[in-house]
């Protein structure tokens, strides 16, 4: 069969929409998103804190914490001969999933981390729930291996080691060891070194990079820092306030940027090597959740601001090169039908 536009696509996310129940009505949160990741590559999801990353993959995996739901969407997740949609699938499925095929990894591991309990134990129940009729022996070696994989000095140590024994670093590590110990397709890491100093850092995604090579496993980074996608993605989703407003492979991200919310994170970028932080932050805020005026969601913030962009929302248009999709009149005059709680209307159209 000849090879397919979708042969290497692993997840393919469709109008994600998240809503906030609320007496007075829903809020719309996340709006009609759309994502496309590919089999053994790092897919970058960057944007300022607020702006809807974390709720975006934790609806992934019937994470998100009620009153948070899931109003809208598909999430295709394409495995061998497989594809299953993850936000129709029962809970049980899920789980089975969770830890197995999709890991995560978070930007504080000691809220992941059980402090009662020692290395070797959460490794071990990672292990277990997948594979449960694997020996004692055999866990335990399983376990120090993927220490040694991910760089710990003292596998042996660390295996017997409470999380208040570990440094940052190391804690991370042992997430990093926890959730690819069986090996998942897609492991989503949520800001995994925004905690870390940045030498730490630099060492965290050079170990994921290596990993990511070796275990052919595609890997979603989430950030609020430029720096860090360009140490570790090859394509790129700039959010803003629930939306998708840039989207390109990562060099074009940076060499020929597009929206001018990218243009201000740029400037804002942390710089990895010399761990020197610039102190240049866009002006203003990201708007809260669902509390967006009409027009373009940025334009209250955008040094490049038009009259028509309070008026109406610009679609993501393509920019004339592959890949390449920016939501700015700056492109094009297309625009977006938007809805009462902020509804993607194109994509809500699609769906009916
Ligand atoms: N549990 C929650 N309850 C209410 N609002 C939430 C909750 N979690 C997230 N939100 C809201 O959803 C929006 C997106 O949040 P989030 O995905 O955490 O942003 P990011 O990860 O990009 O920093 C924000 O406006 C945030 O306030
Ligand atoms: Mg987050």
């Amino acid at each position: 069969m000849p090879k397919t536009k979708t042969d290497d696509g692993l997840l393919e996310i469709e109008g994600l929409k998240i809503e906030i129940e609320r007496k007075k009505g829903a809020l719309t949160l996340l709006d009609g998103v759309n994502l496309a990741v590919k089999k053994k590559r790092s897919f970058g999801i960057v944007g300022e804190s607020g702006c809807g990353k974390s709720i975006a993959v934790n609806a992934l995996l019937g994470l998100l914490p009620y009153p948070l739901r899931v109003s809208g969407g598909r999430a295709l997740f394409k495995t061998g001969e497989t594809e299953r949609e993850l936000l129709s699938l029962p809970a049980e499925k899920l789980r089975e999933i969770r830890g197995k095929e999709i890991a995560m990894i978070f930007q504080e591991p000691m809220t992941a981390l059980d402090p009662v309990f020692n290395v070797e134990f959460q490794m071990g129940e990672a292990l277990e729930f997948h594979y449960p009729l694997m020996g004692k022996k055999e866990k335990t070696e399983a376990c120090l291996e993927m220490l040694r994989k991910v760089n710990i000095p003292r596998p042996g140590d660390t295996l017997k080691s409470y999380p208040h024994e570990l440094s940052g670093g190391q804690l991370q590590r042992v997430m990093i060891a926890i959730a690819l110990i069986n090996s998942p397709r897609l492991l989503i890491a949520d800001e995994p070194t925004t905690a870390l100093d940045v030498t730490i850092q630099a060492q965290i995604l050079d170990l994921m990079n290596s990993l990511k090579a070796e275990r052919d496993t595609s890997i979603i980074m989430i950030t609020h820092d430029l720096g860090v996608i360009a140490e570790t993605c090859e394509e790129v989703a700039v959010f803003y306030a629930g939306q998708v407003v840039e989207e390109a492979r990562a060099v074009d991200l940076f060499h020929k940027t597009a929206h001018p919310y990218t243009m201000g994170l740029l400037r804002a970028v942390t710089s990895l090597g010399g761990g020197k932080r610039e102190l240049y932050t866009i002006p203003g805020m990201v708007p809260a959740g669902g509390e967006w005026k009409a027009g373009c969601r940025f334009a209250d913030r955008c040094e490049q601001k038009m009259a028509r962009c309070t008026q109406a929302m610009p679609a993501l248009m393509e920019t004339g090169e592959a890949g390449r999709r920016c939501r700015c009149f700056r492109w094009g005059d297309e625009t977006e039908a938007v809805g009462k709680t902020g509804a993607a209307g194109a994509v809500q159209a699609e769906e009916a």
